[in-house]
């Protein structure tokens, strides 16, 4: 069973200038609420009991964002506000929840989970990254069935504009069925030209304990970071198996800005 989510939140969010020069992009509203709590909400009704937000020591406001008691006790003994009340609530549950590791230095994906390695329990884990927004379904769920059926690493995956693929890492693939195929290798933001296929990585991720043996011998790849999909990738070549879920929920970037706004909007007319 998976119980635990790791979500990395140390990133610069330089992609995101100027929202993100006083706040962390998780915590942009989007049609009212912060990114962050989309991404809880996905991991509770997945089933996920504990979170791990991997943060720094220039993202502390996310901490402060979901433990802040003073400010709303302060406020619900002056008036007993309803909608306040309710806030207070959800904020007390996920307090429960949520445990906090450092990244101090912005060295990564696969340097985040590393950090994470010794708060892991079960074999395998599930990795949310929050510029990737999944509405409509529930992926971490899907993703979470096909790991029961097939008893291995899962990666959320979807089929992209070819002119995009420098944006994300992309799957190579065999035996593609409907919504699912089994991974042959992962290349981390490849030109058109290097691309396997147009099968990109988006953002849900579950991998075995074992990525940690792998992260360790990684030297830094593009951009100077170490990477989990240079992991995957040599995990891979041992012979663990990885299947792409080809989920059904509409995916909204909410990493870049042009995709962020566009977010808000989908999502603002969505029910
Ligand atoms: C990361 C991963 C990339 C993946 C993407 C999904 O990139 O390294 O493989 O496709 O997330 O959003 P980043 O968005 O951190 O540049």
């Amino acid at each position: 069973m998976i119980k635990q989510a790791i979500i990395p939140l140390a990133g610069l969010g330089t992609r995101m200038l100027p929202l993100t020069s006083v706040m962390p992009k998780e915590l942009l509203p989007i049609n009212g609420k912060p990114n962050l709590e989309y991404i809880l909400e996905e991991g509770l009704a997945a089933g996920i009991k504990e979170f791990i937000f991997i943060i720094s020591k220039n993202k502390l406001s996310i901490k402060n964002y979901f433990f802040n008691e003073k400010t709303y006790r302060n406020v619900i003994k002056k008036k007993k506000n309803s909608r306040i009340i309710k806030e207070f609530k959800k904020i007390k549950k996920y307090q429960k929840m949520i445990k906090f590791v450092y990244q101090n230095k912005p060295k990564g994906t696969g340097d985040a989970v590393l950090k994470c390695e010794k708060y892991l329990k079960g074999k395998y884990f599930l990795m949310l990254l929050p510029d990737d927004l999944i509405v409509k379904k529930n992926c971490s769920k899907e993703m979470i069935k096909l790991h029961k059926k097939k008893n291995c690493s899962i990666i959320a995956t979807k089929k992209v504009n070819k002119k995009d693929v420098s944006r994300w890492g992309i799957l190579s693939i065999k035996n593609k069925k409907k919504n699912s195929f089994k991974i042959t290798n992962v290349v981390e933001k490849p030109s058109l030209k290097e691309a396997p296929s147009n099968y990109a990585i988006i953002g849900r991720y579950i991998l075995s304990k074992k990525i940690m043996k792998e992260i360790k011998k990684l030297n830094p790849g593009k951009g100077n970071e170490i990477h989990i999909t240079d992991a995957i990738r040599n995990l891979i070549n041992k012979n663990e198996v990885f299947y792409g879920n080809i989920f059904s929920g509409k995916y909204l970037d909410c990493g870049t800005l042009k995709g962020y706004i566009n977010s808000g909007k989908i999502i603002s007319k969505i029910k």
